[in-house]
């Protein structure tokens, strides 16, 4: 499973680009907005930070096909490694099969059953996100809809890949490589927590303690 950030925060995707685990970022209107600033700049920054796939969100007051398709149009044409992100409805579908079949990278979101990643696929979806922590959320399991996705994908023969989104915690994590997830895009606060355990702490401790004992600072 490859990693994506979660995130349109500048200096959280330059610390996790620096720890080089990172191969892509995704965003979303409300983390867009989080920052304050203008869409294209932010964009145009990620994409001068991190080489790979960067998923920017149709306008989130855009919902027919033809305004997500003029927007998506004009998002892929910031950069190559652009991906157009919409909204998972009937409009959006229809929207990911024109930006599709002219060679633009979508990546469907707000992916919350198998059925509408299957169509997602079927509409020529590159990616996929199923959002796991907002199904925890309402007491489903999100892990079950990545583990059915992944399954249907494998016998269906589809290459769309699965982002696993909405991670809140190394658990999820963990949960989502198991079921098949091909990506996990993960906010910085969670690599980092990822990054940590009590007993590499002790370990070093005790490797310090150890050499000064004898060899000093
Ligand atoms: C995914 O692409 C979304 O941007 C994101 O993972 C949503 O996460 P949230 O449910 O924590 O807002």
């Amino acid at each position: 499973m490859k990693f994506f950030i979660d995130t349109a925060n500048i200096e959280d995707i330059k610390k996790a680009n620096d720890m080089g685990v990172i191969c892509g970022v995704t965003t979303n209107p409300s983390l867009i907005a989080k920052e304050g600033r203008d869409f294209n700049e932010v964009i145009r920054q990620i994409t001068s930070i991190v080489d790979g796939p960067v998923s920017g969100e149709v306008k989130a007051t855009t919902t027919d096909a033809k305004g997500m398709i003029r927007e998506g149009r004009e998002i892929a044409s910031i950069h190559p490694n652009m991906v157009v992100k919409i909204p998972m409805t009937a409009e959006g579908l229809k929207a990911c099969k024109t930006l599709s079949s002219e060679g633009i990278k979508v990546n469907v979101t707000l992916i919350f059953s198998a059925n509408q990643a299957l169509l997602a696929a079927r509409a020529g979806a590159t990616f996929v996100s199923p959002f796991l922590g907002r199904l925890d959320d309402i007491n489903v399991r999100g892990v079950d809809l990545i583990k059915e996705i992944s399954k249907i994908f494998k016998v269906a023969g589809l290459d769309t890949e699965i982002i696993a989104a909405s991670i809140r915690n190394p658990i999820h994590v963990t949960d989502c490589a198991l079921a098949g997830a091909d990506i996990a895009t993960v906010p910085y606060k969670v690599i980092e927590q990822m990054t940590k355990h009590p007993l590499t702490d002790a370990g070093i401790k005790k490797f310090q303690d150890d050499y000064k004992a004898v060899f000093g600072e």
